[in-house]
């Protein structure tokens, strides 16, 4: 059930290939981003998305940025071009801490690894970011392990955006939770929340799903809570971008919502994410930066076609916060955990 989202092929001077997951579900189609300006766009524009999914990118990204200078170079200008494109690579997108958490992790390398030539710098990161690869798709194997009992046998599991296989480098994150479910041989239906205004739930989780035999159904955002009072939902399962200290998550826009409907129906609502993903230095999530995206993506439903008077003021945060005292669990790698458990256990 694994995707292969992303992955380097060749050595430092190599490529990433990806998924672009803007054509999807219609177009499955693999792209080579050879350049870091590519590689910028193609998180801006979401070719490439999700937080896990993000951060990996980011740091093959790190890996272009320095592939022309290795050559020419000396160990002192490749290390500060790692540090300029670490800078440029933070600019593509805001919220999920994961970007800068991997970004974080091949800078420190950089600085502190053993490497004494240019080139063995550009393996030695090459080799950091394959790891923080493959440490993911781990990652996503634990939560599935961790989260799979919670999925009562023929019961109703809502999700809303997509923390599946396309947005880690295996099987997800709360898609996870039901991969591993569904491996046990577990019937369930799940419900994917189209996901407005990019549609990562009808175009990615419903995909992601159907591919692997799950029962999917889609539904428009608006219908999470007609659902419920309708006894269809037994548990919600999303991701999270980033999670502060005190289990405050953050996710996409509308997560929050679903969790407010959750909570008056007494339906139990869960995160799955992985360690990259909480920010320990934010005490709460009123300090995560909420990404603002353009107003295309709200005013035209696809490109060209206006769904809203020209010139109107449109409001497009890309995520919300949920606060903690709506979230019945935190899914990761090392368990479940209340949210007041995370700080405690320095996860
Ligand atoms: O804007 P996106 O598509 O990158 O948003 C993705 C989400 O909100 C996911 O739910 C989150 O990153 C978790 S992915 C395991």
């Amino acid at each position: 059930m694994a995707t292969d989202t992303l992955r380097w092929n060749g050595d430092y001077n190599g490529q990433v290939e990806m998924i672009d997951q803007t054509l999807l579900p219609t177009q499955y189609k693999t792209i080579s981003i050879g350049d870091i300006e590519a590689m910028w766009e193609a998180i801006k524009v979401l070719r490439v998305r999700g937080a896990p999914a993000i951060g990996i990118a980011a740091a093959y990204g790190v890996i272009l940025g320095i592939q022309k200078s290795v050559d020419s170079c000396s160990l002192d200008d490749v290390k500060q071009k790692v540090v300029q494109s670490c800078d440029y690579l933070a600019t593509s997108r805001p919220t999920a801490v994961n970007l800068f958490w991997a970004l974080d992790r091949i800078k420190t390398k950089a600085i502190t690894g053993n490497a004494a030539t240019s080139q063995q710098l550009a393996e030695e990161l090459l080799k950091e970011a394959n790891a923080i690869r493959d440490e993911d798709a781990q990652m996503c194997r634990a939560i599935g392990q961790n989260g799979k009992h919670l999925i009562p046998d023929g019961g109703g599991v809502l999700t809303h955006c997509n923390a599946g296989g396309l947005a880690t480098a295996d099987y997800g994150t709360a898609l996870a939770v039901m991969f591993a479910a569904h491996e046990d041989g577990k019937k369930f239906r799940v419900f994917a929340d189209e996901t407005r205004p990019l549609l990562q739930g009808s175009r990615l989780t419903a995909w992601e799903l159907q591919k692997a035999g799950i029962d999917v159904t889609v539904n428009c955002d608006n219908m999470a809570g007609w659902m419920m009072s309708q006894k269809m939902i037994d548990l919600v399962i999303v991701g999270a971008d980033r999670i502060a200290a005190n289990g405050d998550a953050a996710n996409k826009i509308g997560t929050y919502s679903v969790a407010v409907l959750a909570n008056y129906h007494n339906i139990p609502f869960y995160v799955a994410a992985p360690y990259s993903t909480f920010d320990m230095t934010l005490p709460e999530g009123s300090g995560i930066p909420i990404e603002q995206r353009d107003k295309s993506e709200i005013i035209e439903f696809s490109p060209g076609r206006r769904t809203a008077p020209h010139d109107v003021k449109v409001y497009n945060p890309a995520f919300d916060v949920t606060p903690a005292k709506l979230i019945t669990g935190i899914i990761t790698e090392k368990g479940l955990f209340k949210p007041e458990q995370i700080a405690q256990n320095n996860i």
